[in-house]
């Protein structure tokens, strides 16, 4: 998927540069997301076309990570559409009752960890009211390793901890000289890893990926792509939950529809 071309129009040429100082290609997100990242870039440098910006990139080629930062867009919240998180919930205590052995969780892009964390929150409190194993520690994902470290770290401001519930919060964080820390021996059960989801998942058989907010921004091959990857990456009687926009229905015959509203889906065998 990384094949290497060179662009004949300026934005083109900017993707190959950038791929060509970082490794990391961006042709399979949409040109309109990436467009919209140069242009944000073009007015934080004050420069005034994308010819200039390729010119700024040869004799500054550090810019091209502040490139990939503005191009993987790290926007991201505690429990972000909370009514999705309880019907995951719902969904999760219907299908896995009866489970006698600990749940298998992948959140892919996860950013600075506030997605990983609320899965964390919701499997933890859910596995305790309903006598269930814990789950296994739980893996969580991200392309940019900024964000990965960030999430290893596990420090919040009060701001971003705002859609926490005071129990949540007495529960999983304690005050640090920035805001708020995860406990430590939550923190453990989190193993943050830096991985480009389009070059493959992991090979285990995941009772729940949840990967939102990223399709939206790849090109349609791109998200198939991926949608088949996250398909050969659920256990058969998996869940994959995505985002508010996002959708898994082009492919009928590897997922099926549990939830529309809230976008979640099983694996078909
Ligand atoms: C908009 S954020 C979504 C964060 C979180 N999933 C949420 O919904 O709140 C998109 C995330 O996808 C990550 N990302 C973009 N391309 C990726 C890729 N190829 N593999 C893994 N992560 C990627 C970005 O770094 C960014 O953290």
């Amino acid at each position: 998927m990384h094949t290497l071309r060179i662009g004949h129009d300026p934005l083109g040429q900017i993707i190959s540069r950038v791929a060509n100082l970082s490794g990391e290609y961006l042709a399979p997100y949409r040109t309109e997301h990436i467009r919209e990242a140069i242009e944000r870039r073009l007015q934080a440098l004050n420069l005034p076309s994308f010819e200039a910006y390729l010119a700024y990139l040869d004799v500054e080629p550090l810019e091209a990570c502040a490139t990939l930062n503005e191009a993987f867009v790290g926007v991201t919240r505690f429990f972000r559409d909370a009514e999705a998180f309880e019907a995951l919930a719902h969904q999760l205590a219907r299908r896995f009752r009866q489970r006698s052995d600990p749940l298998r969780v992948y959140v892919a892009a996860c950013s600075t960890g506030q997605e990983a964390l609320s899965i964390f929150i919701l499997l933890e409190r859910l596995c305790q009211a309903l006598a269930l194993p814990r789950p296994e520690p739980l893996l969580a994902t991200d392309i940019n390793p900024h964000a990965i470290n960030a999430a290893r770290e596990g420090v919040y401001t009060t701001e971003q901890l705002r859609d926490l519930s005071a129990s949540i919060r007495r529960q999983f964080f304690g005050p640090s000289p920035h805001g708020f820390y995860l406990l430590d021996h939550y923190q453990q059960r989190i193993h943050y890893q830096v991985s480009d989801v389009l070059q493959g998942l992991p090979p285990r058989r995941f009772d729940l990926i949840c990967c939102r907010n990223l399709l939206i921004y790849l090109k349609p091959p791109a998200q198939l792509h991926l949608l088949q990857s996250l398909h050969d990456a659920l256990h058969p009687e998996g869940l994959l939950f995505l985002g508010a926009y996002e959708s898994a229905a082009s492919l009928p015959a590897l997922f099926a529809l549990v939830d529309a509203k809230h976008s979640i889906y099983s694996r078909r065998h």
